[in-house]
């Protein structure tokens, strides 16, 4: 989940002086980056600062972020030619200033720090490619689903390749945990997840499990279709809070979790905060793999010790 971001001020610093992507290209910056929310929350993983889009560059999409608004794609995918048109990409070519990065903080963390590596999975790469940028409806990348079957298999075919063969990359590199954020498969129905898009998640989880380091395969909105996500693939299946842990676990059988805090409670009072905290864990009942998180990324009008409250609880204060 993001650790880095804007309710962090050494972060705000950073950002003060660099754009998001020069961040993510300057690796001794990168790892800066990566390693700032260790020190501050006390955390027990540290993950990667990168952007789960920046395979977009070299696949010829034009990335940017304009403040507000988030990611903007230059060249969106809107037809099948596009799709047979997509230069090769060689993540230990294309991506290596990511691979330096792992590197540099995988080496400044302490031994039992874990980095974890990850990428964005097929669908919510191809949905951020198809509409070039943030969406409410997904509408113009169902469209291209349903009108264009051979093409979006082709295209997430493509992408599951890539993402699969970049976190093997990241786990050479010196990642301990690899994670494969398919972010929006949520707004799917469960027929179109597991007809149109598993087989493609499936690829990179199974291209990733083959680097020998644990996998972590999560979502958003899945509770519908969890069996199916968790079907897929992955060591660990990650849940937001839109399902209780416990039910969640249920559906996935004898697997590792990871999740699953609202991250706006972190906005509100601290007793509430630390009561739901608490609920998390009582539902994972000491059961071994529970990865305690949120269930998504924190939001950037969090306070600071807001998050270390919720540090302090589940390492047992
Ligand atoms: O510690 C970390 O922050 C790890 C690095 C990280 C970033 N993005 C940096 C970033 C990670 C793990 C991501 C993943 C990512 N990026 C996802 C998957 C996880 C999720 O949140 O669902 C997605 C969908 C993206 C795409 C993306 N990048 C969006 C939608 C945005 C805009 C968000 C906003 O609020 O405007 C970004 C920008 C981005 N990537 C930020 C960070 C820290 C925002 C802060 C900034 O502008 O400096």
């Amino acid at each position: 989940m993001r650790q880095a971001g804007r309710y962090l001020p050494e972060y705000r610093a950073l950002r003060a002086k660099h754009s998001l992507l020069q961040l993510c290209h300057e690796p001794e910056l990168a790892a800066q980056a990566t390693l700032q929310p260790i020190a501050r929350l006390g955390v027990d993983a540290a993950i990667i600062f990168a952007d789960i889009l920046l395979p977009f560059e070299p696949l010829g999409l034009g990335l940017s972020f304009a403040a507000g608004e988030g990611p903007q794609i230059a060249r969106p995918i809107r037809s099948p030619a596009q799709v047979a048109q997509l230069p090769p990409v060689d993540p230990e070519r294309d991506l290596a200033y990511v691979l330096a990065a792992v590197r540099l903080a995988a080496r400044a963390l302490p031994v039992d720090l874990p980095l974890i590596g990850f990428a964005g999975a097929p669908f919510t790469l191809a949905s951020y490619a198809i509409e070039g940028g943030a969406t409410r409806t997904f509408a113009l990348t169902k469209r291209f689903m349903h009108d264009e079957p051979d093409a979006w298999h082709a295209l997430l075919g493509r992408l599951a390749e890539l993402v699969g063969r970049y976190l093997g990359a990241q786990a050479a590199a010196g990642a301990r945990a690899l994670q494969l954020f398919d972010s929006w498969a949520g707004c799917l129905s469960p027929e179109d997840y597991r007809g149109l898009v598993q087989r493609h998640s499936r690829r990179a989880l199974e291209l990733a499990l083959s680097a020998g380091v644990p996998v972590i395969h999560f979502g958003t909105g899945t509770a519908p279709f969890l069996a199916d996500f968790a079907a897929a693939g992955g060591d660990v299946i990650g849940v937001d809070w839109r399902v209780p842990l416990d039910e969640a676990w249920r559906d996935i059988g004898d697997r590792a979790i990871q999740g699953n805090l609202d991250p706006a409670l972190l906005l509100g009072p601290r007793d509430a905060l630390l009561e739901r905290t608490r609920d998390v864990l009582r539902r994972a009942a000491r059961r071994p793999g529970h990865i305690f998180n949120l269930g998504h990324g924190v939001l950037p009008e969090t306070p600071v010790e807001a998050l270390q409250a919720v540090v302090e609880v589940v390492h047992g204060g």
